[in-house]
Parts: C-alpha cells; sequence; structure tokens
C-alpha cells in the first residue's frame, strides 16, 4: 500500500514505545495530513504520526474539528501512509464516528486499519469513551486515548481552555487516563492541563503520556505541525513553540513568482523546451500569411 521511499529506521511498535518510556527516551509526535508532510516527518525521524482530527480547522477549512468526517479523514490517511515507514501511524476517530455504540465505534477503527492503512486509532475523552477504546482494543486495533482539553467536545468543557485547574477538575483527568489504561490504550495524550496535574498524575500511569500543553514530565511531545512550522498564523494556543516560519515563506515564493509573471522575467530561456532549427523551418513554410489589419 505504500509509495514511501525506503528508509534504514525499524519500524516504531508498540513495544518500542512502552521501551521509550521504560528507558526514559522522550517520544516525538507530531501530526501530518498529507503525503508531502508525511514525507518530511518521516525523513525529520518522528516516533509517531497522527492524522489529527485537527485536519478539520487545519488543512479543511471548518472552524472546528466537529464536523469532519470519517470519509474526510480516512482520504488524508492513506495519503500520510503512503509517504511514511518507520513511524507509528495514528488515525484520530472523528466525533460521532465512535460514541453511539461499541459496534459502531469498531467498524470505524477498522476502516482506519484496512482502508487507510493506520496502525493504531486515536478517541477522545474517558467515561464512555473508554468503553468504546475497550471494545476497538478486543477487535484487535490498538487505541490511543486523550484526556485533559478534548476539543470535540469543547463547548462541554466550557471551551478552548486548560482543564484540571481545580482539585475536583483534576481528579477527572486522572479518573479519565486511569480508566483508559485499563481498557488497554497503549499511550494516552494528556492535552492542556497544569504541569503540576501531570507531575501528580505520572507515578499512576503505566503507558506511554504524550503532552500537548501539560509540562514536561510526560514521556513524549505531540504538536501540530502547522502549528510548529507556523503553516497558518491564525490563533497560536499557549502551548505552541514555532520552529521554522513556513507560511511567510510560502507568501515570500508565490510574491516573487507573480512579480517574475508580471516582469516577464519568468520563464527565462532555461525553463523553454527546444526544438531542432530544419524543423522549425518546415513549421515556418507550412504557416498561413500573417493577417494584416484592416
Ligand atoms: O487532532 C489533533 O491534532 C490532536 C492532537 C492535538 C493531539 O488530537
Amino acid at each position: 500500500m505504500s509509495s514511501a521511499p525506503r528508509s534504514d529506521r525499524k519500524p516504531v511498535s508498540l513495544t518500542k514505545l512502552a521501551e521509550m518510556r521504560a528507558l526514559g527516551e522522550p517520544i516525538v509526535m507530531v501530526t501530518a495530513y498529507d503525503h508531502p508532510s508525511a514525507l518530511v516527518v518521516e525523513q525529520a525521524g518522528v516516533d509517531v504520526v497522527l492524522v489529527g482530527d485537527s485536519a478539520a480547522n487545519n488543512v479543511l477549512g471548518y472552524a472546528d474539528t466537529v464536523p469532519v468526517t470519517v470519509e474526510e479523514l480516512l482520504m488524508l490517511a492513506a495519503a500520510v501512509r503512503r509517504g511514511l515507514n518507520a513511524p507509528l501511524l495514528v488515525g484520530d476517530l472523528p466525533f460521532g464516528s465512535y460514541e453511539a455504540s461499541d459496534a459502531q465505534a469498531i467498524d470505524t477503527a477498522h476502516r482506519f486499519v484496512k482502508e487507510a492503512g493506520c496502525d493504531a486509532v486515536k478517541l477522545e475523552g474517558g467515561g464512555a469513551s473508554a468503553e468504546r477504546a475497550r471494545a476497538i482494543v478486543r477487535a484487535g486495533v490498538p487505541v490511543m486515548g486523550h484526556v485533559g482539553l478534548t476539543p470535540q467536545t469543547a463547548t462541554a468543557l466550557g471551551g478552548y481552555r486548560a482543564q484540571g485547574r481545580t482539585a475536583e477538575r483534576a481528579r477527572r483527568v486522572l479518573d479519565d487516563a486511569l480508566a483508559l489504561q485499563e481498557a488497554g490504550c497503549f499511550a494516552i495524550v494528556f492535552e492542556a492541563i497544569p504541569a503540576e496535574v501531570t507531575d501528580a498524575i505520572m507515578p499512576h500511569m503505566e503507558i506511554p503520556v504524550i503532552g500537548i500543553g501539560a509540562g514536561s514530565s510526560t514521556d513524549g511531545q505531540v504538536l501540530v505541525l502547522h502549528d510548529l512550522l507556523a503553516i497558518h498564523d491564525g490563533f497560536k494556543p499557549k502551548f505552541v513553540k514555532r520552529y521554522a516560519d513556513v507560511k511567510a515563506a510560502m507568501v515570500a515564493g508565490v510574491e516573487a513568482y507573480a512579480q517574475e509573471v508580471r516582469t516577464r522575467a519568468f520563464p527565462g530561456p532555461e525553463h523553454a523546451y527546444g526544438i531542432a532549427p530544419e524543423e522549425l523551418e518546415r513549421l515556418r513554410e507550412q504557416l498561413p500569411p500573417h493577417r494584416t489589419a484592416v
């Protein structure tokens, strides 16, 4: 299924992630939504790639992650699969594709594995989601959990804001994480919770925890590729660090192209195809006479 260039790296397995956690080796996770980005993150040597439902806002132009469909994410995930060799590929189950029943959750998870070639899926929340996670794991698909700020249900959480900022709410994050761990998840994302709360929860975790805005004591970190490279310059959450300014470079490149087209500096002779002089001569002989303007 994959047309990715061959890499010398061994594929990252679930066992490898557990070993990294045990050895204290930080796990690097990042999102990707298309083939060129997959080639970039593969070459950069990341461990885990998430086809996040954040594709909704980052590449599909939706206001939030709620509207994105299974079909849309499957198409993006399949494109990423074709660019990846070594990293573990995780597909995000979109809102409304797993909550209704275990059967629905298993069916959607199987589609991500069979149709897009994902190695695992991710779902958001504890509670009923932990039961869905258990069902999917039993059906043979590894599951990554996601607690704290869960964007699919941000409205119910009071908006896009840090979670676990009171003892009761922090306790709820712990309970959700423990439920997902007990359900058989191989890893969990902690999003937007105070670093001290993460520090307090970490000793209770036996599986890799990947943080995003959750401090530095997690077993790894995840960022959205479009945030860390500034591929767009919209809202920047507090936890994002920019490592490049790709949008600025793209705008500058397109502006330079437009300017050269308008001044006829592009294309140059080096961008043009040639024809043998005798063929050109023969063509000229066949051309009708020029029309003269009346
Ligand atoms: O969809 C996404 O990008 C995510 C990450 C923030 C973990 O869920």
